[in-house]
């Protein structure tokens, strides 16, 4: 499968990114494995920190709409010059929802993804067992 319109849809909500402070626009969207897709972007603050990245946004769509079971997630930056892998912070709340095995595809303003599994950009991940339900 090579996962194109997961990645146009990335693409798409790149143009719908809230980022005045940065001027650095994201998309992001998620596949389920019903085969649907939802897509956010990043959302700035003035108050900087409350900034939420694309890849968050993407995947609490998702689960706020129920679906909780992905195979693929792509990124999308029209403003960056390398491919764009996921933050830190994203990286932890995709391994929240997913599998070591869920494809991530990231491409900087060339549209040419890399893909990786999450397992290898988020190695020795912990603390699952804490859930309680
Ligand atoms: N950002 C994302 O949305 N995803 C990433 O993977 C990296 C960073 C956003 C956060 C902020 O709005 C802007 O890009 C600059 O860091």
């Amino acid at each position: 499968m090579d996962y194109i319109k997961l990645k146009e849809s990335a693409i798409k909500a790149s143009n719908s990114s809230y980022a005045p402070y940065s001027n650095f626009h994201v998309g992001a969207s998620i596949q389920c494995k019903d085969g649907s897709i939802y897509s956010g972007c990043n959302v700035e603050n003035r108050s900087y920190g409350l900034t939420n990245c694309a890849e968050r946004s993407a995947i609490f769509n998702a689960i706020g709409d129920g679906k909780k079971d992905f195979t693929a997630i792509a990124i999308y930056s029209p403003d960056s010059e390398y491919p764009l892998p996921p933050c830190g912070a994203c990286r932890q709340v995709i391994t929240e929802f997913c599998d070591g095995n869920v494809l991530v595809f990231f491409s900087g303003k060339d549209k040419i993804f890399k893909m990786l599994l999450i397992k290898d950009l988020y190695p020795f991940d912990s603390l699952h067992d804490l859930k309680k339900e």
